[in-house]
């Protein structure tokens, strides 16, 4: 699987808008873990590295910050600013996040529970791998 945008459905409605996410519907992967990344100050990155079997669907519940994302090969770059569409991350990608705004939510949606083991932290080691 690719890198890709998510659009979510949108229930439009004048009480409030609504989006919803179900496991293997609308992302293509069961959710185990759900992490939230907020206070982030400003200029910080996180998240440089890979993950060797995890996947990852990442959403801008509020505020706004850019996702990189390294095959290897070559660099893209996803703005996150809406909550009703988010980013699908598969496994063996390098990525980092940065450019939060003030305020800035980040939800993400994950495949497995936490394992440090699942971690590639060298960008050497993931090129060696990929
Ligand atoms: P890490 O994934 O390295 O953060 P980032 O991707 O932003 O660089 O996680 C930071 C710390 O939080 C690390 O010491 C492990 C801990 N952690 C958990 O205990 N459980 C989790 O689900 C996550 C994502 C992190």
């Amino acid at each position: 699987m690719k890198p890709k945008i998510i659009n979510l459905n949108k229930i439009n409605d004048q009480r409030g808008n609504l989006s919803f996410i179900e496991s293997d519907k609308h992302i293509p992967f069961k959710i185990k873990r759900s992490i939230l990344i907020y206070d982030v100050p400003g200029g910080q990155e996180r998240g440089g590295h890979a993950y060797k079997k995890l996947q990852e669907f990442i959403i801008a519940l509020s505020g706004s910050f850019d996702v990189v994302l390294d095959d290897g090969l070559k660099k893209r770059n996803f703005t996150l600013s809406r909550s009703y569409y988010g980013l699908y991350v598969p496994k063996m990608m390098w990525r980092s996040m940065n450019n939060f705004s003030t305020n800035a939510l980040c939800l993400i949606l994950a495949s497995k529970p936490y394992d440090d083991k699942d971690y590639i932290r060298d960008y050497n080691d993931y090129l060696k791998e990929r």
